[in-house]
């Protein structure tokens, strides 16, 4: 009960959001606070938003794919545009962090993205393809871990076992699923 009772939360939240961003085109008061919050903010890490993973992966249980949404079909799982945040933080302004909810806005006034800081990478002559996994039938809890219970994520989780290669042969070993050089290796 509890869980429909949230997905239809976040339902709706993204609906209201959808729609009130025709009308939040004005500028509005949060425009004042998003000038003074970057120096501060900036400094516990290197993400330019401290974007809390357990409030939207957690407590409102919005779907991973929901902004990872190319991890089925590409490569890359994807880092969502500032367009997704929008479609709730035009009416979303947070009761916890408001100066950081400011902050989208300032970079979706502006036309810019997030500059997001890239956390998880395997090595260049590595290849990965993210679909080929999930299509499997991988969680993501699988490799990155609880990600739904971190607040804002610094490191990679012990799961991914640091992209090396023996962290990737040995579940292909455990999966039998290939193992060829030339199938990881450009
Ligand atoms: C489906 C709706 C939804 C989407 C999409 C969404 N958020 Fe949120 N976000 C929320 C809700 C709900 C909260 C909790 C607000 C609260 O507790 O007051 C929240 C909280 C936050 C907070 C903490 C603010 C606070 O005071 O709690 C930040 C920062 C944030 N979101 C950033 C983002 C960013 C960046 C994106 C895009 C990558 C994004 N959000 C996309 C719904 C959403
Ligand atoms: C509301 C949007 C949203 C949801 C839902 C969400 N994420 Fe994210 N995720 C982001 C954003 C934005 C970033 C980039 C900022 C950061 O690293 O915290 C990110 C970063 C990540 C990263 C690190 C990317 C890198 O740079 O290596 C992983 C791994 C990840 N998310 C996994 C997950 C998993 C697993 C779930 C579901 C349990 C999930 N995310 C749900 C928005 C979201
Ligand atoms: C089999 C292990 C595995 C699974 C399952 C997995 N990932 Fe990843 N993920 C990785 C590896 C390895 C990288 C680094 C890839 C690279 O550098 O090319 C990565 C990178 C990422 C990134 C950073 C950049 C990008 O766009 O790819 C995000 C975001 C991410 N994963 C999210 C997810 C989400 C969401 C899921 C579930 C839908 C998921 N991952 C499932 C291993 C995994
Ligand atoms: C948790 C288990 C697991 C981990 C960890 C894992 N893989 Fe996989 N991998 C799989 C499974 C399952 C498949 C799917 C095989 C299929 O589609 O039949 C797969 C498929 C692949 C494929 C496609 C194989 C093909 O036949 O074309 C590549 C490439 C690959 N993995 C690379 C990696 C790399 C690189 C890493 C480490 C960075 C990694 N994998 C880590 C389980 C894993
Ligand atoms: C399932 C994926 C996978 C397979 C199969 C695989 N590798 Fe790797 N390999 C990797 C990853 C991931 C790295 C990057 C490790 C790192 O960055 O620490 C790597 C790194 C390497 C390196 C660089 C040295 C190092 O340890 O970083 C060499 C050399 C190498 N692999 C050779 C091979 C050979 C030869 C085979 C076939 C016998 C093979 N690999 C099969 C995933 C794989």
């Amino acid at each position: 009960m509890l869980k429909q009772w949230t997905l239809g939360a976040v339902a709706l939240l993204a609906t209201a959001g959808t729609l009130a961003f025709v009308s939040a085109q004005e500028p509005a008061a949060t425009q004042d606070a998003s000038e003074a919050a970057p120096p501060a903010a900036a400094a516990a890490t290197a993400q330019p938003i401290q974007f809390p993973h357990d409030t939207h992966a957690g407590t409102y249980q919005i779907d991973c794919q929901y902004c990872h949404f190319s991890a089925e079909r590409s490569v890359d799982a994807g880092i969502p545009p500032v367009s997704t945040c929008m479609g709730c933080h035009t009416m979303i302004n947070g009761s916890q962090n408001p100066e950081e909810v400011a902050k989208i806005r300032e970079y979706a006034a502006n036309g810019e993205s997030i500059p997001w800081v890239r956390i998880h990478k395997v090595a260049d002559h590595v290849h990965f393809p993210h679909m080929r996994h999930i299509n499997a039938g991988l969680d993501c809890q699988q490799c990155h871990g609880e990600i739904q219970t971190i607040g804002v994520l610094e490191e990679p989780e012990p799961a991914w076992g640091k992209g090396k290669m023996g962290w990737c042969v040995s579940c292909h070993v455990e999966l039998d699923v290939a193992r060829d050089c030339t199938v990881c290796h450009y």
